[in-house]
């Protein structure tokens, strides 16, 4: 009996000291954790970037700046900034007269209530027929090097005369809507204010919008704030992620800078080749196989507002986008070749997508993280249009 007694007890003692074993090693581990946290926590809002960990780029070394604020805005020579002229761009933005059917608007599918976009997987034009890519915001991109997903535009005062003439779009010739704005004598004297003088062309009304979209600035987002210094401003998971994105993730090979893109063509393995939603990309314009499958990496500021996501709006959830990434894309063998006007293409994916094998919990960080890149959504009063 006394020895039942004994062995209960030394089993019980057992179990005690090892319970308490574990529990102290998970509460260092947590300890440790959070220790790393509040460092990079420091480190990062140090106002300081010299303070920041080395971020982890491809051996390849790809085109790379730091990311950080969004600098100033430059006005190219020939298209100076004045108030007068990006507030006759904003009219005409929102000015559906230069559409065939006088129904469509640059605003309508750049809408600032949604991002500046549609929020639509693919946008629908005249007679609602629909394009074939998703609608880019045109916040920022005054810092965008070229425009559209294959950089066909090179400016965007040549960017503003496509969509207008666009089949699929605004379906009009640009001198007929031209001359409809000439004829809306309410222009003159706003052409006048910003131009110096009443002459309305299609070059004048290119240049206004383009000057107008060069304000559409994103204001300083959570992100800013924190590497400015509001320490407190960021969770723990968006400390993390911040950090993840510059190394475990390695997303900074491509989305850098204060505009998170580096404006560099890149191949994802997402032009789909012999299905109906073949793109071919960036080689559209260039000819060039090499950049079959190219797209242009496209900002990540304000991205929880324009999804869904990609040159063809594939994506439905960051959640979806970040788990591709981790995936490494593993681009189906049917998807990688094609033949095009007789000549056969394939994708060559970049070497830099590979398995990340992100935790859970760093998936959930990393879009944490991506959060703190947007803005709150303003609800600006679209502009009186002249009469
Ligand atoms: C029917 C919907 C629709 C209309 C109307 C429209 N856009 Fe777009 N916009 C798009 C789509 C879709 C894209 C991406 C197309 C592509 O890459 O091939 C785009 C791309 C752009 C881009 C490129 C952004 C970047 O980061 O490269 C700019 C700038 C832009 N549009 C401005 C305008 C202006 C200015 C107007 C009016 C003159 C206009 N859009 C009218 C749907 C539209
Ligand atoms: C090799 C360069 C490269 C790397 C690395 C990369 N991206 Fe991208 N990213 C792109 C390109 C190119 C696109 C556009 C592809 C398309 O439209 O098919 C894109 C698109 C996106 C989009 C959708 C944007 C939109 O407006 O629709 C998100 C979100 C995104 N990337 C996040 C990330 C994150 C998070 C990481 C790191 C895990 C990452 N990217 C790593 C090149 C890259």
């Amino acid at each position: 009996m006394k020895n039942a007694v004994s062995w209960v007890l030394v089993l019980f003692l057992t179990v005690t000291l090892l319970n308490n074993c574990l529990q102290n090693t998970t509460h260092q581990e947590i300890k440790k954790k959070q220790s790393f946290i509040d460092q990079l926590r420091i480190a990062y809002s140090s106002g300081d970037i010299s303070k920041w960990p080395k971020p982890i780029l491809d051996p390849s070394k790809p085109a790379f700046s730091e990311i950080g604020h969004l600098p100033k805005v430059e006005f190219p020579a020939d298209n100076l900034y004045s108030e007068e002229k990006a507030s006759l761009g904003r009219v005409l933005f929102y000015d559906p007269r230069l559409s065939g059917s006088n129904q469509i608007a640059c605003a309508s599918c750049h809408d600032p209530e949604l991002g500046w976009t549609d929020n639509r997987k693919l946008s629908f034009g005249h007679d609602r027929q629909l394009g074939s890519r998703n609608a880019m915001t045109i916040m920022n991109v005054a810092y965008a090097k070229s425009l559209f997903w294959d950089g066909r535009a090179a400016s965007l005062e040549d960017q503003a005369k496509m969509p207008i003439e666009d089949m699929r779009e605004m379906h009009e010739h640009i001198d007929i809507a031209t001359e409809k704005i000439v004829k809306i004598k309410g222009y003159e004297s706003l052409f006048e204010k910003a131009f110096g003088d009443k002459k309305i062309t299609k070059d004048r009304i290119a240049k206004a919008i383009a000057t107008f979209e060069r304000t559409v600035i994103s204001p300083p987002s959570r992100f800013d704030r924190f590497i400015d210094g509001d320490k407190e401003i960021y969770t723990n998971d968006e400390v993390m992620g911040l950090h993840l994105f510059r190394t475990k993730a390695q997303c900074m090979n491509c989305h850098n800078s204060g505009y998170f893109s580096n404006n560099v063509f890149e191949n994802n393995g997402t032009s789909l080749l012999s299905s109906e939603e073949e793109d071919l990309g960036q080689y559209l314009i260039t000819k060039n196989k090499s950049d079959v499958g190219k797209f242009r990496v496209p900002t990540l500021r304000e991205i929880t507002k324009t999804g869904p996501w990609m040159h063809n709006g594939s994506f439905n959830t960051l959640a979806e986008v970040i788990q591709f990434y981790s995936t490494g894309n593993p681009e189906p063998y049917k998807y990688r070749s094609t033949v095009h006007d007789g000549t056969t293409l394939n994708s060559e994916k970049s070497d830099m997508l590979k398995l990340l094998d992100l935790t859970k919990e760093e998936m959930l960080q990393l879009e944490a993280f991506l959060g703190t890149l947007s803005t709150p959504v303003t609800r600006p009063a679209p502009p009186k249009l002249p009469k």
